[in-house]
């Protein structure tokens, strides 16, 4: 096929070059996109008079029937065209004729493709985000069902202090409230139209940028043109957020990973959401966890690949800029199969109380209630600490925990301690006084879950 930019040279390009130069076996998914802003632009080109209005009416009819072809499946997108801005164009002026030729006035493909992106992205971050909030639902009813579940809190992954398992799932929901708030402010700088910025000085036509940016559902228009046709932030911004959004089911991959390890037992995963061994027989694997995980690092790697392509770019448009593409469209991929996975894989899960309970139970995790205790009946918080400390050093001596020590023992490291310790070292007493707002107590657990719900409309 002749080529549209023949002119200067002959179009005759090495197959090995034009293999090379094309990106329509990755951007032949934005049609709809191109298809609906070359619908806006023709009828801007009309109502600035740059155009007929019947050519105007030509050119949508034969761009909606593309549309209702490629859509219906008449139409295959033809994978040696260079690009879709390319297989649109030519195939509207091998329908139309001379008409067809009339849609690039005052647009070059540099704002185009520009505008075809955005779009595009505002689409997916709206998927996105659509997914998140499903997932938060789906945490949110866990954590109310194991909002009295105590387990042990950890730091330096060694038994710290006694939570819920509410609670736990709940620092989950927080993130993923923040990876929304992102995707929406992306959103929302990403919502300004490139088109009009034509190849990068702009057009000597009288066209209206604002009134075509309206009709595509943009906020406003780019300011400079320069920067309208060389800038990606928006691609970078995007695979930025959804990296942070992969590090949260990342982590909390590893968790879920460990917990159904037979080391914990904290959580068994549905059969529906894990996968046996080939070779041993008694398997059980967290593979979906361990996929999000994985792919975390490649979400990660399509952010950096971008911003090493852009970093070293003159301005404006460059071919280089055509690898935007595969990556942010990667990384939005992921994050959506990631994201539908984790939410089964959370909705069908189960904890088992009785484990993460005993778990608690070990670890002298109410030591720093023990000290608490002494500093409420008047003792300095270091020396309790102390105390408390040796106390839990004997325990180990003795293979035993504070709840068992007698009070003859208590009272040989300070006469402060009276019976009515044993209730105040109580692993539910202990997980019941942390009222403190975003503390574990179940009460405060409650809170964040209809905070949450609140902001959700969940
Ligand atoms: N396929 C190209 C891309 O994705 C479209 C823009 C081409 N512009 C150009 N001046 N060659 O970036």
């Amino acid at each position: 096929m002749a080529k549209m930019w023949t002119g200067r040279t002959d179009g005759k390009t090495e197959k090995l070059a034009d293999d090379f130069n094309s990106s329509i076996r990755f951007d032949s998914r934005m049609y709809r996109q191109d298809i609906t802003g070359s619908m806006a632009h023709a009828s801007m080109l009309a109502e600035q008079g740059i155009i007929s209005n019947e050519d105007a009416e030509t050119l949508i009819v034969g761009l909606e029937q593309i549309l209702q072809d490629i859509e219906s499946g008449k139409l295959s997108i033809d994978m040696e065209s260079e690009d879709i801005h390319m297989f649109v164009e030519q195939e509207l002026t091998d329908r139309l004729g001379d008409v067809g030729k009339k849609l690039h006035t005052a647009r070059s493909r540099n704002d185009q493709v520009a505008l075809d992106i955005r779009m595009y992205l505002r689409d997916e971050i709206d998927q996105i985000g659509q997914l998140v909030k499903t997932l938060i639902g789906a945490i949110v009813d866990k954590a109310e069902m194991y909002q009295d579940a105590i387990m042990p809190g950890y730091t330096h992954l060694q038994r710290a202090q006694p939570i819920t398992f509410g609670h736990h799932l709940m620092a989950y929901a927080m993130m993923l409230l923040r990876d929304l708030e992102r995707l929406k402010d992306t959103r929302k700088r990403m919502n300004q139209s490139p088109i009009g910025c034509c190849a990068l000085a702009g057009t000597t036509y009288d066209t209206d940028r604002l009134f075509e940016a309206k009709q595509l559902g943009f906020d406003g228009i780019c300011m400079n043109s320069l920067d309208g046709v060389s800038d990606r932030d928006f691609c970078v911004e995007l695979m930025s957020t959804i990296s942070l959004l992969m590090m949260h089911l990342s982590r909390f991959s590893e968790e879920l990973i460990l917990w159904t390890s037979w080391e914990f037992k904290f959580v068994e995963l549905s059969d529906a959401y894990t996968t046996g061994s080939s070779i041993m027989p008694q398997k059980k694997n967290p593979d979906m966890a361990e996929l999000v995980r994985g792919k975390t690092g490649r979400v990660y790697g399509d952010l950096m690949a971008l911003l090493t392509t852009l970093k070293g770019l003159p301005l404006a448009y460059n071919k280089d800029m055509q690898e935007d593409k595969e990556a942010v469209f990667d990384a939005c991929d992921t994050a959506k199969m990631c994201l539908q996975v984790f939410s089964g894989m959370i909705e069908t899960l189960t904890a088992n109380r009785e484990n993460m309970l005993k778990a608690a139970q070990k670890g002298f995790i109410n030591a720093t209630d023990l000290a608490d205790y002494l500093v409420k009946k008047g003792m300095p918080f270091r020396n309790a600490y102390k105390i408390a400390g040796q106390l839990v050093a004997q325990c180990i001596r003795e293979n035993t925990v504070l709840e068992e020590l007698s009070l003859e023992t208590y009272q040989s490291y300070s006469d402060l301690f009276e019976q009515d310790l044993y209730p105040e070292i109580d692993l539910r007493t202990c997980v019941e006084k942390r009222i403190s707002e975003g503390g574990t107590s179940v009460a405060s657990v409650k809170k964040q879950i209809s905070y949450v719900k609140e902001t959700l409309d969940l």
